[in-house]
């Protein structure tokens, strides 16, 4: 069976973007891989958390995928703090890719913006780190969203240059599996941009934890344009707030856009958002209610997470023992 690694970080409750395109893929996926689900806090220091914060954001994030239909019995759910292996080979990979292989990362422009100097060089090795969290598993299929893509590419490029450096076939090639109608969430406000949890205005997005009249209210307000919707899927050239809430649609009722077209094609876009807000609430109504079942009970959360960190590290750490071994470390 081949296995699978995939991480999210705890900045804050997860969007409908993080769940269309990751979370609820991972849940099928289970099925017929061995999983690997990891919480990214060290990720998430690459830019500032007030710590007290971030401790309860990985509790949530937790619950949440647990809410969603993780299962941490026959998979595996952890901190990737607990589990030393990740910085250990990060270190390593630090010093295999290039920085002109960082620099052109789109995530890093993006995030750093205008006043880069200022940025962690954290952020700027964050792809680095991120390619340790995988090959650490020699994991060979990773499921993300749209935007994680160029990254999982640098991860093989890192694997192909540490394998060629050191004569060796120790890091597997990995297959990004990027799925659906909705690998890439965009802004309710604005079709071009990616629904995010860092976005200023909370109306850009639907969190997992927005009440029924917040999805209702978040969905009429959502940008259109004044066209009836088209009639086919062409139709949606050029019209990226279409195709956005299209394509949620599509994801939610486990179609595509074209058989979302079947039953509204022609109609204005007040009967398909009353209907979207339906399904969503729908469908995000009883994740909400099991998260909060779970944030009840945080010692529940805490021996879940010490028991992926315990099994992880299993995995893990001869794994990266040995890449320290091929480097040249004295193994004493
Ligand atoms: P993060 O926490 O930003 O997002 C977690 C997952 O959600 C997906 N995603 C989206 N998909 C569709 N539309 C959107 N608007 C949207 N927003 C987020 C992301 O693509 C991702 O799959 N660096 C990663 C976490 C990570 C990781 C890894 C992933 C760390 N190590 C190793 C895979 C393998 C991140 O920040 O994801």
């Amino acid at each position: 069976m081949q296995r699978i690694f995939s991480g999210i970080q705890p900045s804050g409750i997860p969007t409908l973007g993080n769940y269309l395109g990751a979370i609820r893929n991972w849940v099928a996926l289970q099925a017929d891989h061995d999983c690997i689900w990891c919480v990214v806090d060290l990720h998430a220091i690459t830019v500032w958390q007030d710590p007290e914060s971030l401790r309860r954001a990985t509790r949530e994030m937790t619950a949440v995928l647990l809410a969603c239909g993780i299962d941490p019995e026959a998979h595996i759910v952890f901190p990737q703090s607990a589990v030393r292996a990740h910085a250990q080979l990060a270190w390593i990979f630090n010093c295999i890719a290039r920085l002109g292989w960082l620099t052109r990362m789109t995530q890093f422009k993006d995030k750093a913006g205008k006043d880069r100097e200022n940025a962690s060089a954290g952020l700027y090795v964050y792809p680095n780190l991120m390619a340790a969290d995988i090959h650490a598993y020699h994991a060979t299929r990773v499921p993300v969203g749209d935007d994680q893509r160029q990254h999982l590419e640098l991860a093989n490029d890192i694997a192909q240059k540490f394998n060629h450096d050191y004569g060796v076939d120790f890091f597997p090639a990995i297959e990004p599996l990027i799925l659906g109608p909705a690998a890439r969430v965009m802004s309710l406000r604005d079709g071009t941009r990616k629904m995010s949890k860092s976005d200023p205005s909370d109306q850009s997005r639907i969190n997992l934890n927005d009440d029924p009249d917040t999805i209702a209210l978040k969905i009429r307000r959502a940008k259109t344009d004044p066209e009836p919707l088209p009639a086919d899927a062409a139709g949606l050239e050029g019209r990226p707030e279409a195709r956005n809430l299209l394509g949620i649609y599509a994801a939610l009722a486990g179609t595509d856009h074209a058989g979302v077209l079947r039953d509204f094609a022609g109609g204005g876009f007040g009967r398909f958002k009353e209907a979207l807000a339906a399904l969503l609430i729908e469908k995000l109504s009883p994740i909400s209610a099991e998260t909060r079942r779970w944030l009840d009970d945080e010692a529940a959360i805490d021996a879940v997470l010490r028991d992926g960190a315990a099994r992880a590290a299993t995995i893990a750490d001869p794994i990266v023992r040995e890449a320290e071994r091929l480097v040249g470390f004295l193994r004493l």
